[in-house]
């Protein structure tokens, strides 16, 4: 096996997918569970990007990797998903919910439409993600593990983000109550909490009834509250890795996202 680093004995042949996987934190998630030996299942709904990243880790030293396509807020898909999965890989050792939207705009200025595409992507996916994943898992009866994509936004109040910052509090809980609930089966569920990254999402999020020049001054001034703009998505994939081998539940990552754990 050409497995390295730290890790590489822990997910040596264990089946691991990432939703999300095409871009950010989801493919540098892949990467380094592909570092580590595993095998992926790289799952988004840009189909290119999927296999793009299934290629990459393959290259990275999984021993197999594949790119599949699918929305995670569409139930059916995901089951679909989940019996070719099963079926022709095999049974999920960690899943990672990670796709995600991001959506800002004041209370006032977020439609129904747009509470309903967030809370559609950012929880429901990861609803049926645990649900469905998570039963195998279960049923299969030798552990595993969840990790869940939250935010610091889950615990952080901002007027700019309410319909994101919500969606991303509900995933903190589910985490935690579906933490409760799998503890007795050796599946650990963990939530991963990172704020600013340097990401797609941070740059071309869709911004309700907020200009680009005033969400340039937004970004601004949070790279000023906060000095950084630059941590890499690489860093909160290394961070996923740790909470998996440590079963950590609630995994505050970058400098702001501690400090305001830490405060909440
Ligand atoms: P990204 O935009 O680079 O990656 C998100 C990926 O999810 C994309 O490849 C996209 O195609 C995929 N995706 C979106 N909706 C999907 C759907 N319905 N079905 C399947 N795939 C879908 O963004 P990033 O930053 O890597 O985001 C990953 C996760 O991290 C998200 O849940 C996000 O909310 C969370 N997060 C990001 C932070 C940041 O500052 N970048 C901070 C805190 C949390």
């Amino acid at each position: 096996s050409v497995a390295k680093g730290p890790y590489a004995e822990r997910f040596g042949g264990q089946l691991v997918l990432v939703t999300g996987a095409a871009s950010g934190i989801g493919r540098a998630t892949a990467f380094a569970f592909a570092e580590a030996g595993a095998r992926i299942v790289a799952v988004d709904r840009d189909a290119e990007g999927a296999s793009r990243t299934a290629e990459m880790a393959r290259l990275i030293g999984s021993p197999e990797a594949w790119g599949e396509t699918v929305d995670v807020s569409d139930e059916t898909a995901m089951e679909k998903l989940a019996e070719k999965v099963a079926r022709e890989y095999g049974i999920v050792d960690v899943l990672v919910n990670n796709a995600g939207i991001g959506l800002s705009g004041s209370f006032f200025e977020t439609t129904s439409e747009d509470w309903k595409k967030v809370l559609d992507v950012n929880l429901w996916g990861v609803i049926h993600g645990c649900r469905i994943f998570g039963k195998q898992m279960s049923e299969r009866g030798q552990g595993g593990h969840i990790v869940n994509t939250a935010s610091a936004a889950a615990y952080q109040p901002s007027k700019a983000l309410p319909a994101y910052s919500t969606s991303k509090a509900a995933v903190l809980m589910l985490s935690e109550c579906l933490r409760a609930e799998l503890a007795g089966k050796g599946i650990g569920v963990s939530a991963i909490c990172p704020g600013f990254v340097n990401t797609n999402i941070t740059s071309t999020a869709r911004f309700a009834g907020v200009s680009a020049d005033e969400e340039k001054r937004r970004q601004k001034k949070s790279s000023r509250l906060y000095g950084l703009r630059n941590y890499p998505p690489e860093k909160v994939a290394s961070a996923i890795l740790r909470a998996v081998v440590r079963n950590q539940a609630v995994v505050p990552v970058t400098p702001e996202a501690r400090g305001a754990h830490f405060m909440s």
